[in-house]
């Protein structure tokens, strides 16, 4: 069987939620998503959190939220995935790429600089694998800030929860991240107006319903009938389902089990690598203070097509994350003259496998394998 190269851990304990989940036969939205949200609330340190249906949604929700200037620029990193651009595009404004640091694959803050101008509205940072972003740098820039904290939940930077430093911070809980629910994702909001609003926007931007309206008066003595609702403003549904949200219980209850696996794979790797002049492991050592969530082990190394094939020819499954965004028309096509690191790391970054369920014996392959190839 094929070594997969991410992947998550579902264990008796999420079994067991999900039934009792089914067992209620509530299985949409409701008060499971509620408890999640206290928890998680509650384990982060956030102020808010309104879990929504996907990451991707909760970055479009976010710039939405924002309200920004219609075709005004966001600036982004050219080297991330492709809902981060699609959200900027879709809400009506233009992505405008910044470069990345090759060592820690985050946003470098001199190319965001570089590409500000009077039409800048934004700055999206992510904290690519979980290593946080530099924030105070790119605070002090003065624009609103987007934290796409997907790869990050578990991550602090300078003890602060990542997800809850800029403006609003954006999760996504898909199948293969850190905190894995299937599909599914959120947003941390620094004003609670924005939170208010996010709570009402995600269910087709319904303020009330004429029963929440009975219901909060006490009294069935309303004007309104039940079937009745107040909205906020036109919006789409994005809505996550109680079946989610009881997954993510339990993997929020597992969260030390499921980090440790994490990081002891990281450490290995790290301790495999380190010395190998033709391979560049990621830069775990920066000048300021942070934890890590380790979502995925990206080296950098020459013939990596060639690495990767001779992986996959051995069962073991590497993939590149992320095929450049300013490579694609539909956004900002950029020459990626300053974009020279995102072009390295297209020709040289691999991810290597990295999940909860990967064995001792499947580390120790993927090793002997890499090193082998280049022996
Ligand atoms: C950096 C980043 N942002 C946003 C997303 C979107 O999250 P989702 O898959 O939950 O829509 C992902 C998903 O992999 C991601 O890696």
């Amino acid at each position: 069987m094929t070594i997969s190269v991410f992947g998550s851990d579902m264990s008796y304990l999420e079994k067991e939620y999900v039934s009792k989940c089914l067992d209620s036969q509530w299985i949409g939205f409701g008060e499971k998503v509620n408890e999640f949200e206290n928890e998680l609330c509650r384990v982060r340190n956030f102020s808010n959190f309104t879990m929504l249906d996907s990451g991707s949604n909760s970055l479009f929700l976010a710039l939405h939220l924002l309200n920004l200037p219609k075709n005004s620029e966001v600036i982004l990193p050219a080297f991330t995935w492709m809902a981060c651009a699609n959200a900027v595009v879709l809400a009506g404004l233009r992505p405008v790429f910044a470069d990345v640091e090759l060592d820690t694959m985050n946003i470098s803050v001199d190319t965001i600089k570089q590409v500000i101008t009077k039409n800048t509205s934004c700055i999206m940072v992510v904290h690519f694998a979980g290593l946080p972003v530099d924030m105070d740098p790119i605070i002090k820039l003065g624009y609103p800030v987007v934290e796409d904290s997907a790869h990050a939940i578990y991550s602090d930077y300078k003890s602060l929860p990542c997800g809850s430093i800029g403006d609003l911070g954006i999760f996504s809980f898909d199948a293969v991240k850190n905190l894995a629910v299937g599909e599914g994702g959120g947003i941390v909001c620094k004003n609670v107006v924005s939170k208010t609003i996010a709570q009402e926007l995600r269910y087709c931007g319904i303020r009330k319903s004429g029963f929440q309206a009975a219901s909060s008066s006490g009294t069935s003595d309303t004007e309104k009938m039940w079937w009745e609702y107040e909205l906020t403003e036109p919006f789409m549904k994005m809505l996550p389902t109680n079946v989610a949200a009881s997954i993510g219980l339990a993997q929020l209850e597992r969260r030390n089990e499921l980090q440790k696996k994490r990081k002891e794979i990281w450490q290995v790797y790290q301790e495999s690598f380190n010395n190998l002049d033709f391979l560049h492991t990621p830069k775990d050592e920066l000048n300021y203070e942070y934890t890590h969530s380790f979502f995925t082990y990206a080296i950098r190394i020459p013939n990596r097509d060639e690495l990767a094939k001779y992986l996959l020819k051995n069962d073991i499954y590497s993939t590149l994350r992320y095929h450049p965004l300013n490579h694609y028309k539909h956004f900002n096509k950029s020459s990626g003259d300053y974009l020279q690191n995102t072009e390295i790391l297209n020709k040289t970054a691999l991810s290597l496998p990295l999940h909860p369920r990967l064995t001792d014996i499947e580390v120790s392959k993927i090793i002997d394998c890499i090193l082998k190839f280049y022996q």
